[in-house]
């Protein structure tokens, strides 16, 4: 597992020694990123909160959900000038790089043909209650990111942003070089997407520890080492949340919501240790699945 570069304060694709992405292998361009516009297809917890952090970082947002744009009025007005809503379509073509933060169910409907070629950010899990059984993703033949790629044929998708609760986002993002900066797993079959995606993420305000290419992105679907509760204050009372909830939900009882948690510093190191050792979680292996 390698670990980005935390200390570069500016967003530049450039050749570091310290920094595994660029640092040896990947082409060492030393351009500015021209990257202006973060385009969100699926705009709910995981989607709005990587769009604040994204405005907060000096980019643009364009935000679409399953319905008219005329639907994101309130949110767009929340994030200020920087952000705008329109359709899957019109964000898939704007952005730069675009984050797909919808449930697994809406992925056929992504726009395929306008993503060719993009970084294609997939914050996407796999809920078999929700989504409905799929026999690759039960048996483990495939990840879910394998499945999304699978669909967005030439788009470069890397996994990112789904290990993490929405909350802990905001919560736990810092500027580069903090001494409590985060990390987040990334994957993805395209070196250079890796790259990319890390070079957004690093602005957003995580380091990115690198986990490979999409197969191994198992590594950090939910319940494994290096899900949630990692980031969690008290991952013991998340974990308790959980079962509660399910315990609920199986008694046919309105499901108790898990506790609100302040979230804790998972750095580069230990998440590249989580990852390392991490064991498979099937939907069979899962609390809540
Ligand atoms: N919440 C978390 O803490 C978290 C953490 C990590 C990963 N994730 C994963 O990230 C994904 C998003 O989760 P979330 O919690 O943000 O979900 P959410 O709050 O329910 O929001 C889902 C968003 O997707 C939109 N959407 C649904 N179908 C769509 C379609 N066909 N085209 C375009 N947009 C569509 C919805 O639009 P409408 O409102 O118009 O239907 C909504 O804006 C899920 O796969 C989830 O498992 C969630």
């Amino acid at each position: 597992m390698r670990s980005s570069c935390s200390g570069r304060a500016t967003f530049k694709r450039s050749a570091c020694s310290a920094c595994p992405v660029f640092g040896d292998g990947a082409p060492a361009d030393q351009t500015e990123s021209t990257m202006t516009t973060l385009g969100i297809i699926g705009s709910g917890s995981i989607g709005t909160a990587i769009a604040r952090l994204a405005i907060a970082a000096g980019l643009d947002v364009v935000l679409s959900n399953s319905r008219t744009p005329d639907t994101l009025t309130e949110t767009v007005a929340a994030l200020g000038a920087a952000a705008r809503a329109a359709t899957p379509e019109e964000a898939a073509r704007a952005g730069d790089q675009v984050v797909v933060a919808v449930p697994l169910t809406a992925y056929r409907s992504l726009p395929v043909a306008t993503l060719q070629g993009k970084v294609v950010l997939d914050t996407i899990n796999y809920y078999a209650t929700r989504d409905g059984h799929i026999e690759d993703l039960d048996s483990g033949r495939i990840t879910t990111s394998e499945l999304v790629q699978a669909h967005l044929l030439g788009a470069r998708t890397v996994k990112a942003f789904n290990n993490i609760a929405a909350f802990h986002i905001p919560a736990l993002a810092r500027p580069a070089g903090a001494a409590d900066r985060s990390a987040l797993p990334i994957a993805g079959d395209d070196a250079m997407a890796r790259a990319e995606a890390a070079d957004l993420i690093g602005r957003l305000g995580f380091d990115t520890v690198d986990a490979g290419p999409l197969s191994q992105s198992w590594r950090f679907e939910p319940e494994t080492a290096a899900y949630a509760p990692a980031y969690a204050a008290d991952p013991a009372a998340v974990l308790r949340g959980w079962q509660q909830m399910v315990d609920d939900l199986r008694a046919g009882r309105a499901p108790r919501l898990p506790a609100p948690d302040a979230g804790s510093p998972l750095s580069a190191a230990r998440l590249g240790k989580l990852l390392a050792g991490a064991e498979r979680k099937l939907t069979a292996d899962r609390i809540v699945a």
